[in-house]
């Protein structure tokens, strides 16, 4: 039976879309059941809605309180028979029953090595700002298991992106992501043949 992956976005779901397009090329043997996204106006909607995936704005804001909008996506898991949760770009802290529901099936992807330059405030251009101001030569992509710590859950999957001289946030940030862009779905493709 064809496994079955959801997507959480808060923003542009680039790595969003680099998943749609690995499963329509056949290299990710999977199914995008649903994104759900906390911000309605993100593009990774749009873009979910564009490749026929079902796209949910879900919020306290839409459900009427931070309790319910959890349910929900409680019950979209459940109901939905979801193999493996993809945390691409997601801003928002999970409720606490998703880890139970799918334990060791939540990973998140995140622009650096990991332990360096994640946990709170480490998101977008902060990190690529921090990791030039450190000065470090090398950084990269971590795919991780999500725990309850912010970015501290078992690594499963690193690549090193070099730091070049003259290298800006910007410059940096976009060699990293097209990078993020090729390792998320290979990642997502073995944890799905794991535990098929
Ligand atoms: C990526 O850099 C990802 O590592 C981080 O948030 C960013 C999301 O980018 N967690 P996009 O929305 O997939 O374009």
């Amino acid at each position: 039976m064809t496994q079955k992956i959801a997507v959480l976005c808060s923003g542009g779901g680039s790595n969003l879309q680099a998943l749609i397009d690995r499963v329509g090329s056949g290299d990710l043997p999977a199914r995008v059941e649903w994104v759900v996204s906390n911000n309605g106006d993100a593009l990774a909607l749009e873009r979910a809605r564009r490749a026929g995936v079902e796209a949910i704005h879900l919020s306290a804001r839409t459900e009427g309180s931070q309790e319910a909008a959890d349910l929900r996506l409680l019950s979209l898991i459940r109901d939905r028979g979801i193999d493996v949760l993809v945390l691409a770009g997601y801003m928002k802290m999970l409720p606490a029953g998703v880890l139970e529901l799918l334990p060791g099936r939540v990973v998140n992807i995140h622009p650096s090595l990991l332990p360096s330059f994640g946990g709170k405030g480490m998101f977008g251009h902060h990190v690529h700002e921090a990791v030039l101001a450190r000065g470090v030569q090398w950084t990269g992509v971590t795919i991780h298991l999500v725990s309850e710590r912010y970015d501290e859950g078992p690594i499963l999957r690193q690549r090193v992106v070099a730091v070049q001289p003259g290298d800006t946030p910007q410059s940096l940030g976009s060699r990293v992501l097209a990078i993020e862009h090729d390792t998320l779905w290979r990642e997502v493709r073995d944890l799905l043949e794991r535990i098929r």
